[in-house]
């Protein structure tokens, strides 16, 4: 399948599309022995011999994926005894995604998959501060106390948290940003204010919200990056 030059270039990790744009300018890409400066040059990935800078680009087919978690799945690609994610995606590839950023298992929502190392660094380094917003249905009132304590220095496993931003919606709903990802986070987080979390839904990580993506429960698309 034919795809435009730039698109294919930042697919392939070389740079933004405006970067990719001067770098065409610069007369730095060659395909098939001939320089295009036009990123909406169309070639095919699989057949034509495309040179940045000199360098032969190794074509490398990666995959994304978003996922709307169901309930009862875990977020891991093989369980002895429990369904995974993966066994969601009924495609030859599945088994070589990685998962970027779990849920528990009684957690629902947005799940992203990729065979790419290096996006996935990217989204989970800590530095990235890349936000993660879920919607939690708590087994009691919040009260504006437990707001106030939520939002101060709260420190799990002897480390000091991130700050959150968290969104009363309800009277037993709330909808809480982090920036990082420690072990049953939300959870343990209500734990120590005295509440409980009874439901659970990842709906946004990024610039990825569930709500454009249209996935229902248990499905899942592939996205462009
Ligand atoms: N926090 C939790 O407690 N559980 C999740 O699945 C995600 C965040």
């Amino acid at each position: 399948m034919k795809i435009r030059l730039d698109k294919f270039l930042s697919s392939q990790n070389i740079g933004t599309r405006s970067t990719i744009t001067k770098q065409l300018k610069l007369k730095k890409v060659v395909v098939n022995n001939q320089i295009i400066q036009q990123g909406s040059f169309k070639i095919d990935p699989e057949l034509d011999r495309v040179l940045f800078d000199n360098n032969i680009i190794n074509y490398c087919n990666f995959i994304y994926i978003a996922m709307n978690k169901p309930q009862n799945y875990i977020c891991a690609n093989k369980d002895k005894s429990k369904q995974t994610i993966i066994d969601l995606i009924k495609e030859p590839f599945a088994n070589s995604l990685h998962i970027v950023g779990r849920l528990d298992i009684d957690t629902t929502g947005l799940v992203l998959l990729t065979n790419n190392g290096s996006w996935t660094h990217s989204l989970k380094s800590p530095n990235a501060n890349i936000e993660k917003e879920y919607e939690v249905t708590l087994k009691d009132d919040i009260t504006d106390e437990m707001l106030i304590k939520l939002k101060s220095d709260i420190f799990l496993d002897n480390k000091l948290l991130k700050k959150v931003r968290i969104e009363k919606i309800y009277k037993n709903t709330c909808n809480i940003i982090l920036t990082e990802g420690k072990y049953h986070q939300i959870k343990r987080m209500f734990h120590y204010v005295n509440n409980e979390v009874i439901k659970l839904k990842r709906i946004r990580i990024g610039i990825f919200n569930l709500e454009n993506l249209n996935i229902k429960e248990g499905e899942w698309t592939k996205i462009i990056i």
